[in-house]
């Protein structure tokens, strides 16, 4: 039909934060390939692009990255999952640190995604 999707593959994302999710591709089962760009302070591997895999299913949306480069290894990987609504992705994240042990090193929290114009 002619209903515009609303994730589209070649769009970048920016957080309250500053870091960008740039999508270079979704392909017709939905799957998503790109890169993320960490600015948010407090944390490591920063201002590098480290890949992105993930899933849009309409509205909603699942992204991973592993912090894992050419640049710098952080020992970890976040997982983001939300929807687009209202011209943003709003989401919920999880951080899990290579070798925990307990559910309470899960560090948690929001990001909130809008357009970048390119
Ligand atoms: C690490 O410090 O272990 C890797 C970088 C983690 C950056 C986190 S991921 C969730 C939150 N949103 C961001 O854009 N950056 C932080």
């Amino acid at each position: 039909d002619t209903q515009q999707q609303a994730i589209q593959g070649l769009s970048a994302w920016v957080n309250q934060s500053g870091s960008t999710l740039h999508i270079d591709s979704i392909d017709p089962a939905g799957q998503i390939t790109g890169h993320y760009i960490n600015r948010a302070q407090g944390y490591g591997c920063q201002n590098t692009p480290y890949p992105v895999t993930g899933w849009v299913y309409g509205t909603a949306i699942t992204f991973t990255v592993k912090w894992e480069n050419a640049t710098e290894a952080c020992n970890s990987i976040t997982s983001w999952t939300g929807f687009y609504y209202d011209g943003v992705i709003t989401t919920l994240w999880q951080l899990v640190v290579n070798k925990s042990k307990n559910k309470k090193q899960i560090i948690q929290g929001q990001d909130v995604f809008k357009p970048v114009k390119q």
